[in-house]
């Protein structure tokens, strides 16, 4: 996982609890490298985790909850870090139905080592958007916030339903639905 996901969740982190926080969870989730990611590095999806677990532990929120804030919180930065992304994208279906073919290829040509999920859109009309996420991964809750983050700055009342989602070719998977109201 590259090292940006890494520094953003610890800054997070520091943000909403504490520097304290950042020492102790780095402390035990023992990660290897010892809490010293850089933006550009690439490291194993499971000091995250293991991060997160320890996160989950110490403040007494479900790690779940803890993935998806941090989704939200990960994508106003990607706000601020990739505006381009953004110019002539007029709502968030239009942003949403382009994350594989657009945003995600584009980050792929910036880091090529990048792991990223798989999204496929199964249905896309003025009103409802139907995202199918598969990633051995496991971080649909981390779309879930991402997906959150971008109804927010988009500023839409759209309503998001996850199906339970039969595992295909060992890649988790998960349906979102998401639907405009009113
Ligand atoms: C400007 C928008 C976005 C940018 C720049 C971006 C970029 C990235 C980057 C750099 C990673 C880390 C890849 C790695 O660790 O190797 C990532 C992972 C991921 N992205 Fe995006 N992303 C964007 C929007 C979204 C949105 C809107 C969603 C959800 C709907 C999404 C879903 C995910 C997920 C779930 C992962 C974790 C990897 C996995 O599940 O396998 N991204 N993205």
């Amino acid at each position: 996982m590259k090292g940006v996901v890494f520094t953003e969740f610890l800054e997070m982190v520091e943000d909403r609890f504490s520097a304290d926080m950042v020492d102790h969870i780095i402390d035990d989730a023992q990660v290897p490298h010892g809490g010293v990611y850089t933006a550009v590095g690439t490291y194993p999806h499971g000091e995250i985790v293991a991060m997160v677990m320890a996160l989950s532990q110490r403040s007494g929120t479900p790690a779940p909850d803890l993935i998806r804030v941090f989704g939200q919180h990960l994508f106003g930065r990607f706000v601020l870090a990739y505006p381009h992304f953004f110019i002539g994208v007029k709502d968030a279906f239009h942003f949403l139905s382009g994350i594989e073919n657009i945003i995600h290829a584009e980050v792929l040509k910036l880091y090529p080592d990048a792991e990223l999920p798989k999204f496929i859109v199964e249905h896309h009309d003025p009103h409802r958007l139907v995202l199918l996420y598969q990633s051995p991964r496991h971080f649909e809750d981390l779309a879930e916030g991402l997906m959150r983050g971008c109804l927010a700055h988009f500023g839409e009342p759209i309503h998001i339903e996850r199906e339970p989602t039969p595992t295909t070719a060992g890649a988790h998977a998960q349906r979102f639905v998401l639907t405009r109201q009113g």
